[in-house]
């Protein structure tokens, strides 16, 4: 059995689509509900059993360390107040997990960020959770993709049914019928933001992905792609020509639940909506009054 517990997180894009709102902070510091974005990934990371967190930073993204952080101060007042509720709250984020920082001194792409863990995962499979992709606590989509590697080796892609005509935002995955089985299909060909007549399918890549460290090999090789940037998906569609025992091979999972790109303006309205309905304290009270405000 392969030895997974390590997990890399991207978070030193631009964040371009959100601005103004991104232009001091990062995106991954956005709240969602109560708690900043990237909080929900490291916490779901951590669910999957991994607890040795690499996030890739840049410029601008200091608030990322400091939430990550304690914050002494902050903690002696409530200390001093007798508000162990929302100490908890704040201390929960600095022992959640070891979380360690990586810098990506130029954002060079996605692929480019990956390359940047090369030396903290060294030779062990890992998984890659994008920073500013939510997956629904409930759903248990990391789990299954390191099930999937666990038994299959090789690496994996989650994949989701998008609307045909949303094709050019994704990557999007060529698939072997012949190789699959229930949600988990054989990935034969990816294809990073195809408009939809050359799309091979409408399974679109999304941001979770258990990689086997031979990825790193062929990242070094592969020269940038589209947006004159280095792309993971490049260098994934080399390794899914490859066979098993060369580190090749490319599964996908299908993921059917709720994710959010919360770079997104929209996405993360939905997400903010639909989490803060289900929050415990406050949930009930806020579902009756959009119920009420909704549409009048
Ligand atoms: P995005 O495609 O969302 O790009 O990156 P972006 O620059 O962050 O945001 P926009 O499109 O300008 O609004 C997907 C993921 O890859 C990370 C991002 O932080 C995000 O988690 N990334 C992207 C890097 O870490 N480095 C890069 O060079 C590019």
């Amino acid at each position: 059995m392969s030895d997974l517990t390590k997990a890399v997180i991207p978070a030193a894009g631009l964040g371009t689509r959100f601005l103004p709102a991104t232009k001091a902070i990062p995106k991954e510091m956005l709240p969602v509900v109560d708690r900043p974005a990237i909080q929900y990934v490291v916490e779901e990371a951590v669910a999957a059993g991994l607890d040795d967190v690499l996030m890739v930073t840049g410029r601008n993204k200091g608030a990322l360390e400091d939430h990550f952080d304690r914050q002494w101060e902050l903690e002696q007042a409530l200390e001093a107040k007798g508000d162990t509720h929302r100490l908890e709250r704040v201390r929960h984020s600095a022992v959640l997990a070891n979380v360690h920082y990586v810098r990506q001194g130029d954002p060079r792409g996605l692929g480019h960020a990956v390359l940047c863990a090369e030396q903290h995962v060294g030779d062990e499979p890992f998984a890659v959770l994008l920073g500013d992709d939510l997956i629904d606590a409930r759903d248990t989509l990391l789990q299954q993709m390191i099930a999937v590697q666990r038994e299959r080796g090789g690496s994996v892609v989650a994949l989701m049914e998008v609307p045909p005509e949303q094709t050019n935002m994704y990557g999007c995955a060529a698939i072997d019928e012949s190789g699959s089985e229930g949600d988990v299909v054989k990935v034969t060909g990816l294809v990073e933001k195809p408009e939809p007549a050359d799309a091979p399918s409408n399974l679109a890549i999304i941001g979770r992905y258990v990689l086997d460290p031979s990825v790193f090999a062929v990242l070094h090789d592969t020269p940038p792609g589209r947006g004159n940037e280095i792309q993971l998906t490049d260098a994934l569609m080399t390794l899914a020509g490859r066979p098993v025992e060369q580190g090749g091979t490319v599964w996908g999972v299908v993921f059917r639940g709720r994710r959010y790109d919360t770079g997104d303006r929209l996405d993360y309205l939905k997400a903010v909506v639909r989490l803060g309905q289900e929050h415990e304290e406050f949930g009930a009270d806020f579902a009756a009054w959009l119920k009420e405000h909704v549409g009048s």
